[in-house]
């Protein structure tokens, strides 16, 4: 038997918990690795980290090549537990763990999951937000409740929106992956040479699925095209590891195009050292937790566990993530599979990665003195608000929002989520040092309410309660708030769905409220669900996404419905219509329409229930583009001045846009670039994003500029071969979703290839 992850990490974490302390850094002062160079902050990181691992026996360093590694009491190396989890505030792992009751390290600040931060389409709020969870990252490493290595960001493209862990992503589009994995790394490792946490970028590759038709995780075979590789499930590991140059990386359980991904030279050598340049960063892969074992066992990939072990070693893989021991490295090594200098390269790896963090020096670390005083900072839950505000989506809207109540407005607040602080804050989650629920908010502004629960899934037991409880309080109130949808974490992340409808009981429940003939508001929670439902009620006035909001999610959404604050976020994924789970298996990983699919995500799909990048406010918005920007460029000239080893990254003229807002509410406001136009290879896609900013506080009436960024490889497509191709054509820019202006630009000259995909 297994464990899973979700019983480990879900809302069972504690089940592992410790109440005190559990790591610790070496004694470099006074202790047995004091006389060890890798002590010495005068050598380089790679001698330092050559100098410990020549000093460990080979026994010593089988033990450490595992997540729950042993140290070396002999010569004063403390153990370690590599693996500490902080997706959206430090979290609960085998290698972090919280002090239960009163006390310091008690709690962490709860940012939204991942998915509502990318709906802020906002780069820098992000980094604001890795950089708290670095300071308590490394507050918790330096009071010994963690590891400073964090497995944190996913950045798998949220692809298929049945999958169960898509809400932990920046959503299913690649540039705001990209950018998102660049800003949480930026704030997460810090501005400095050393790391204040090493950051790992998950799950590589090609990982987007759990558990559906009769497939798992531990055993699908993803057949993926070096196209759709190249273009789409690789493009967040390149930012991560080439641009980003993050301290680490996992390899996924699945296997790409038959080759278990932890086994995979090509994944781990060819592409992510070789291609990606990361070895000059010398920095290590960790695999998913128990994947080595999958290698054997469920691949079939090997015919031992001894020799899957290798095999993942031998691929450039360094340290097994493992609950219990799962691997095989004790047979591997007495069948002469494992080497020394295969153990010695892992291990040098690994140690240069805690040289980089500053683990062996003491208080000559820059971040030595991060401590309890810098967690839960005011300034980091004013974040965790911000982010919850700037995040949530409004989907519909009939003029009901913002609420204009009275001091005698009654508010009745109806469902699963209107009181649950819980179930606000998502999968991988810590302990925060407090939940706001939406019953918290509206108490807190003294606003006179009236909670009733309301049922999660169809459960006709409990049903008739709900519903009498519901309607009770509805039938008292001047405003009706349904707080729904569907708890898809609340099921593990171990679980893909087979619906994306709305629960019966809800649909139920809803209609019945629209029937009295009062403002309804649906606070929708969770993953998209397909609303049409709701948009053929008459009586849903509005719709609002908020997702799982975190700490601060009841004020958040408080803000939005009464007006002191406006919606900005924008849908980072696409609603799909319920139907679409019949029209593509979810072990489809082409992204481009065929004959057994009608192609994923809003570039190739096109008929969305909302398409990515959908959101309202309460104004409206003029954006266009200045008359300056050119109407045709040549290739060459583009190429011209740009040394950057890597031309992708090599800068297109910025779109400078003006955007007025024409309505009478101040608001910020998302400008979205897409790409559209006949140029590289068939089929076009519909459009796809090449460039975006949030645009702060825009008054009434007023406007502000903003220049839109982006890179030769934002303009670039990828031919069928992987290339990153830079196509002559016509161009036409689309700004906003749907679109309110347009501009267009004629790319002129050869074809130019940016980047050779290097084939398998
Ligand atoms: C954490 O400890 C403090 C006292 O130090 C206490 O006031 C607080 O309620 C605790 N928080 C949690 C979430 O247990
Ligand atoms: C950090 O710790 C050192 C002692 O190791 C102390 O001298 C210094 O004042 C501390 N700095 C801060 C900002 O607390
Ligand atoms: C799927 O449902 C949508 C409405 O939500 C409908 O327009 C479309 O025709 C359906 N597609 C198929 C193949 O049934
Ligand atoms: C804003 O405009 C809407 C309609 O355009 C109107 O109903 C509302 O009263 C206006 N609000 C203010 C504060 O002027």
């Amino acid at each position: 038997m297994r464990y899973s992850p979700a019983i480990v990490l879900g809302a069972a974490g504690l089940a592992v918990a410790q109440n005190k302390a559990f790591q610790s850094y070496p004694d470099c002062k006074n202790g047995l690795l004091s006389t060890n160079k890798v002590c010495d902050t005068t050598l380089s990181a790679p001698e330092r980290a050559a100098a410990l691992v020549a000093a460990l026996t080979n026994q010593e360093k089988l033990d450490n090549i595992i997540s729950k590694s042993k140290g070396a009491s002999r010569i004063g190396l403390p153990a370690y537990n590599w693996w500490g989890e902080a997706l959206h505030g430090v979290a609960y792992a085998p290698g972090t763990q919280f002090h239960k009751g009163p006390g310091e390290f008690n709690s962490s600040t709860s940012f939204p999951m991942p998915v509502l931060m990318a709906a802020a389409f906002d780069d820098q709020l992000i980094e604001d937000i890795g950089h708290v969870i670095g300071i308590e990252g490394r507050a918790f490493g330096n009071a010994g409740f963690s590891a400073i290595d964090y497995w944190t960001p996913n950045v798998n493209p949220f692809k298929d929106p049945r999958w169960g862990r898509g809400s932990e992503t920046p959503g299913e589009d690649i540039l705001r992956v990209k950018r998102y994995a660049e800003s949480m790394i930026r704030g997460l490792e810090g501005p400095l040479k050393e790391h204040r946490v090493v950051a790992t970028c998950k799950h590589y590759a090609g990982n987007d699925f759990e558990d559906w038709g009769g497939y798992t995780r531990h055993d699908f075979n993803a057949k993926i095209t070096m196209q759709d590789l190249a273009e789409y499930y690789m493009m967040p590991f390149q930012q991560c590891a080439r641009d980003s140059k993050v301290g680490s990386i996992m390899c996924a359980y699945n296997a790409v195009n038959g080759v278990p991904s932890c086994a995979s030279d090509y994944l781990l050598n060819k592409i992510l050292r070789e291609h990606w340049g990361w070895t000059e960063h010398n920095n290590y892969i960790t695999s998913d937790c128990e994947a080595v074992a999958d290698v054997s066992l469920n691949h079939k990939y090997a015919k031992t566990n001894a020799e899957g072990t290798a095999m993942c070693f031998d691929a450039g893989m360094d340290l097994s993530c493992e609950y219990e021991s799962s691997s095989d490295i004790p047979g591997a090594w007495s069948q002469g599979l494992l080497t020394v200098p295969t153990l010695d390269r892992a291990l040098k790896r690994l140690y240069e990665g805690l040289v980089h963090a500053g683990y062996f020096d003491g208080d000559k670390s820059a971040y030595h003195n991060i401590s309890w005083a810098d967690v839960n900072l005011p300034s980091a839950q004013a974040i965790a608000l911000q982010a919850a505000v700037e995040g949530t989506v409004l989907l519909k809207n009939d003029g009901t929002l913002p609420l204009k109540l009275t001091a005698d407005s009654k508010l009745a607040l109806i469902g699963f989520w209107a009181d649950n602080g819980k179930a606000l804050s998502g999968g991988y989650s810590g302990t925060p040092a407090f939940t706001h629920t939406p019953a918290y908010a509206a108490a807190e502004l003294g606003l006179k309410t009236t909670v009733a629960g309301g049922p999660v899934l169809d459960n006709s037991a409990s049903r008739d309660n709900w519903t009498a409880n519901a309607l009770a309080a509805a039938k008292d109130a001047d405003y009706i708030l349904y707080f729904g949808g569907l708890d898809t974490t609340a099921a593990g992340e171990t679980k893909d769905r087979y619906s994306l409808e709305w629960p019966a009981a809800q649909l139920t429940l809803v209609t019945q409220l629209s029937k009295l003939g009062k403002p309804l508001i649906v606070i929708q929670m969770g993953d998209q669900l397909d609303d049409t439902p709701l948009l053929s009620l008459p009586g849903v006035n509005s719709i609002l996404w908020a997702n799982w909001p975190g700490q601060d999610g009841g004020p958040a959404i408080f803000q939005l419905l009464t007006g002191k604050k406006s919606p900005s976020g924008r849908l980072p994924v696409t609603q799909y219509p319920a139907n679409y789970t019949a029209l593509v298996p979810m072990t489809e990983m082409a992204l481009r329409p065929s004959a057994t699919s009608p192609g994923r995500t809003y570039r190739w799909f096109p008929n969305p229930i909302f398409p990515f990048g959908y959101g309202l406010h309460y104004t409206t918005f003029s954006p266009s583009v200045f008359e300056s920007f050119p109407k045709k460029l040549n290739i060459a000239d583009l190429l011209k001045g740009c040394t950057n080893k890597y031309r992708d990254t090599c800068p297109f003229p910025s779109l400078p846009l003006d955007v007025k807002n024409t309505g009478n509410v101040t608001s910020n406001y998302v400008a979205l670039a897409f790409l559209a136009g006949e140029y590289g290879p068939k089929p076009y896609p519909i459009k796809t994003l090449a460039s975006y900013a949030r645009v702060r506080d825009v008054g009434p009436g007023s406007g502000k500029r903003a220049q839109l960024k982006w890179n030769l490889g934002d303009i670039a497509r990828h031919d069928e071969m992987g290339n990153t191709v830079l196509y002559p054509g016509r161009y036409t820019v689309l700004i906003d979703e749907p679109t309110l202006t347009k501009v267009e630009f004629e790319l002129v000259g050869e074809e130019t290839v940016l980047d050779v995909w290097p084939q398998k």
